[in-house]
């Protein structure tokens, strides 16, 4: 999926946009047919993105700032008839009937340390950093589609053999799709599929 032409606006509570971001992103192909489920939608570019190509978005997140932020960037983008966005912690506010193609979560992913900020519940994934990763896969794969893929995206401060572990143990095909290298960790962009 491709930024260009979005208008968004982050609210200073909110997660903004960041590497992270924009390699899952770049990692995810979409096409008009996919229905897609965003986890964790943050200021909500991913699901902006969507809503311009696919046929139902829905985007969730556990903070209210973010889900009415993501809400604001939709209607300045005129995309707000194409996205329902709840808030939710990961899938616990999905029918559990429903099924979607393409499902990405850009968790938190850090390693808790001494030092907390404003911005732990977008940063901090648990004591080693995927927790968080490892409870929504171990409950995503009965919303996806038989054909479908989840992203998640992982980072070398973290354990990112636990987070593919993790996968497999779940059901799910692993694929490393995207890599980016920053001077501090490496970010990878996990692809499974049933
Ligand atoms: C790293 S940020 C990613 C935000 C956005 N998707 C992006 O890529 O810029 C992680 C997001 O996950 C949300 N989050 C944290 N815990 C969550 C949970 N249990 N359920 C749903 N979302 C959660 C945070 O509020 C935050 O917006």
């Amino acid at each position: 999926m491709k930024p260009n032409g979005i208008e968004l606006v982050t609210d200073s509570e909110v997660y903004p946009p960041s590497d992270d971001t924009y390699l899952l992103l770049d990692a995810i192909e979409l096409g008009p047919s996919d229905s897609f489920l965003e986890i964790g939608c943050g200021s909500g570019l991913l699901s902006v993105a969507a809503a311009r190509t696919s046929r139902r978005v829905v985007a969730t997140d556990i903070s209210l700032e973010a889900v009415r932020n993501t809400r604001e960037n939709l209607i300045r983008n005129s995309l707000d008839h194409r996205c329902s966005v709840i808030q939710s912690d990961l899938l616990s506010a999905i029918d559990p009937n429903s099924k979607f193609s393409i499902i990405a979560f850009n968790p938190p992913y850090l390693p808790k340390d001494e030092h907390t900020s404003d911005m732990d519940r977008a940063l901090v994934g648990g004591t080693v950093g995927v927790e968080m990763t490892e409870r929504f896969l171990s409950e995503v794969s009965s919303y996806l589609e038989s054909q479908g893929s989840v992203y998640v995206v992982a980072s070398s401060l973290a354990d990112l053999e636990r987070v593919e572990a993790a996968m497999l143990k779940n059901g799910l095909r692993v694929e490393r799709t995207a890599t980016k290298r920053l001077f501090f960790e490496i970010l990878q962009v996990l692809r499974g599929t049933p």
